[in-house]
């Protein structure tokens, strides 16, 4: 079996790629990046080498969405990453990867090729709301409904579930890069300080509970130098006020298109949230006040999905009762 290739689990985020080996766990949790030569156009890095900074090249992030918004580069990034973990002369894996909620027939294609390209023997397709929901280990069986809200690098995905199937669901843009961009505005209205996205990222991060200020590096807006200031961490989770009720505005919607007795299991059982953006400061607390509703976070919410499709790889069967497609 070790010739044929192993089962492999693999989310493929705007952020980042994580690859779930059957029986193993994640062994591979990399940024979703490609380096190019600016002169020659070609390939010089990929994952956490082509995201670095101060390396010279232009950082490509060839995947939108969970799904490959510049195909020739999401190819070679997955075959890459595939070839990283698990690589023999003759082995093909048989991969099971995430589908957005509104995916089309176009989108399924783009990701069977992604994944046959890079030497998949059989690809399946798990609904990436079940396989969040699995990961982050609610019952999935249960008829009474899950609300479950993955927030990403760009993209939240909104999702109420109820006896393995998804019963509505809905994406706003508005993840963890829309709140870095209102990071950026913020300081830059506020102190005339222009920030670049990695210093604005960095900064969300080190705002977290308990910190009261947060050390800033970026150039002034009047006078081009360099210099640095200490932002109050409260300004910061200012910033994502918006972004977050979009979020919630998104919700209620959700919760409105389900049917009656649906959405007052969800009153009592919440929303699970999972996903990078999760981990932002008092993002939880502003969910529970907008929505009215209890709203927790996955013990794991960056690895969620990756560990709900390696569920599906350690045990196959699950994903026909998903009603996945099958190429
Ligand atoms: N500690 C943290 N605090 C705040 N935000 C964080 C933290 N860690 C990661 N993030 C945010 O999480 C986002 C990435 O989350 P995740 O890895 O779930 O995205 P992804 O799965 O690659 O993307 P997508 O689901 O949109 O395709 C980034 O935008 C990042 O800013
Ligand atoms: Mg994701």
């Amino acid at each position: 079996m070790r010739l044929l290739g192993r089962d492999l689990a693999m989310d493929l985020g705007a952020a980042s790629t994580r690859i779930y080996v059957k029986r193993k766990g994640i062994v591979l949790d990399e940024p979703s990046a490609v380096m190019c030569d600016g002169r020659t156009g070609k390939i010089i890095a990929y994952g956490a080498e082509a995201a670095a900074v101060g390396v010279g090249g232009r950082t490509c992030w060839p995947v939108r969405g969970g799904l490959p918004a510049d195909a020739e580069l999401a190819r070679r990034m997955v075959r890459h990453f595939l070839r990283k973990v698990h690589w023999h002369p003759y082995a093909r894996p048989r991969l099971v990867m995430a589908l957005p909620g509104d995916s089309t027939p176009i989108d399924r294609a783009a990701l069977h090729d992604v994944a046959y390209e890079a030497e998949a023997r059989t690809v399946r397709l798990v609904p990436h709301a079940l396989a969040a929901a699995l990961g982050a280990g609610l019952p999935v069986t249960d008829c009474a409904g899950h609300m479950v809200i993955d927030i990403g690098r760009d993209t939240a995905r909104i999702a109420v579930l109820s006896g393995e199937s998804v019963v509505a669901a809905s994406s706003v843009p508005y993840g963890g890069q829309a709140v870095n961009r209102a990071v950026i505005r913020l300081v830059e209205r506020e102190h005339g300080l222009l920030l670049d996205e990695s210093e604005a990222e960095s900064a969300k991060r080190r705002a977290h509970d308990g910190a009261r200020e947060v050390v800033v590096r970026g150039r002034d807006r009047d006078t081009g130098r360099e210099r640095e200031l200490a932002v109050p961490a409260g300004q910061i989770f200012e910033a994502a006020g918006p972004p977050a009720e979009s979020i919630a505005r998104a919700a209620m919607e959700t919760v409105e298109r389900c049917p009656a007795e649906l959405a007052a299991d969800l009153g009592e059982r919440g929303v699970m949230l999972v996903g990078g953006g999760a981990l932002l400061r008092g993002l939880g607390r502003r969910l529970r006040e907008a929505l009215c509703m209890p709203v927790r976070r996955a013990e794991r919410p960056l690895e969620c999905v990756a560990l709900g499709l390696g569920r599906c790889v350690d045990e196959l069967g699950l994903i026909g009762r998903f009603r996945s497609g099958r190429a």
